[in-house]
């Protein structure tokens, strides 16, 4: 990893000064935090300054620094940011990741739900589908278990990313989307495409997809009312604040008796934001604190918390 006070280039180096790209570096990852919650630990400030180095290059734009300046001020900042979501998404998912939270959604959290709304349309939200996996598996598990006929479902899918999102709307997979679908549903639910698999269009049709960026209320507010939302595999990336930024306002805008699922290798137990976990029948989902008092959901400090539980 680079050391903080050299230059990049070698040249004009003061010791004990940061050099200016490096500082600009540091500028553009608390820039970045704040406007997408993804945050690059110095561990992986190597893996920002990459993407950067690329994204700057493909702009044309002389330095890291003018490439700030471009994201805050210039008026062509929105598209820039939009590139830049392109570039540091992690695309990584697949089918059916994590089966025992839609065995818990089709077998707990849907017959609690739909009791309790009597005919009202159930609403489920995949808030960070990446190319789409997500929220075809959850309708897969959902026409499976024959709820489609049952009561008016709406699933709605999105993702900060424009470029994952287009190809979720495309619905054609590789080989290694597919790596943990058994060979019925493969069968089932997809056709083959040149060197891919189409997804069947007639479920594909069942989901509604957007671009949403979490950290934007005005983007991603209006789908947060959902019944259900799947938030998963997205927190790992998102510094505390922007973690809790988030599960607020889902806290404000779920109702009451909505579910949250994030990954098993997630949680928000010690961040105070108003969720308790609860367990679904063999799955954990997140539920809200009916006791929303700051007592009742302390934020725990990383340093009071036993070696092992610190990231
Ligand atoms: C590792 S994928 C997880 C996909 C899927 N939820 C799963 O569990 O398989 C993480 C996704 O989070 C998206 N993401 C990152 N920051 C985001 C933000 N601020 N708002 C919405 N999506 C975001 C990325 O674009 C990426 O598609």
């Amino acid at each position: 990893m680079r050391e903080w006070n050299t230059p990049r280039s070698g040249a004009g180096a003061v010791p004990g000064r940061r050099s200016p790209s490096a500082a600009a570096l540091l500028l553009l990852r608390d820039l970045i935090v704040q406007k997408t919650g993804v945050f690059f630990g110095d561990a992986r400030i190597d893996m920002l300054e990459e993407r950067l180095d690329e994204v700057v290059a493909a702009r044309g734009v002389p330095s890291l620094l003018d490439y700030y300046y471009l994201l805050r001020y210039d008026p062509d900042a929105a598209a820039a940011w939009g590139e830049l979501m392109d570039r540091l998404s992690v695309p990584e998912t697949y089918f059916w990741r994590q089966p025992d939270q839609f065995q818990a959604l089709v077998e707990v959290v849907l017959p609690r739900l739909a009791a309790a709304r009597g005919g009202r349309p159930l609403r489920i939200w995949s808030a960070a589908c990446c190319s789409g996996e997500e929220p075809l598996s959850l309708a897969m598990a959902l026409d499976e278990a024959g709820w489609f006929g049952r009561v008016p479902i709406e699933i709605a899918a999105s993702d900060a990313s424009a470029a994952l999102v287009a190809r979720a709307r495309a619905g054609v997979y590789g080989e290694r989307s597919l790596r943990n679908l058994s060979p019925e549903r493969r069968a089932r639910w997809f056709t083959r495409e040149g060197t891919g698999w189409r997804i069947d269009p007639a479920l594909h049709a069942r989901i509604r997809w957007a671009t949403a960026n979490l950290l934007d209320e005005a983007e991603a507010g209006p789908l947060a009312g959902a019944d259900v939302v799947f938030c998963r595999n997205v927190f790992i990336y998102f510094s505390d604040d922007a973690i809790r930024t988030v599960a607020r306002m889902l806290a404000a805008r779920m109702p009451a008796d909505g579910y949250l699922f994030i990954a098993a290798s997630e949680s928000l137990m010690r961040l105070g934001t108003g969720f308790v976990m609860d367990e679904v029948g063999s799955a954990f989902a997140y539920i809200r604190n009916p006791d929303p008092t700051p007592e009742a959901n302390p934020a725990i400090p990383r340093r009071a918390l036993p070696t092992s539980e610190r990231s």
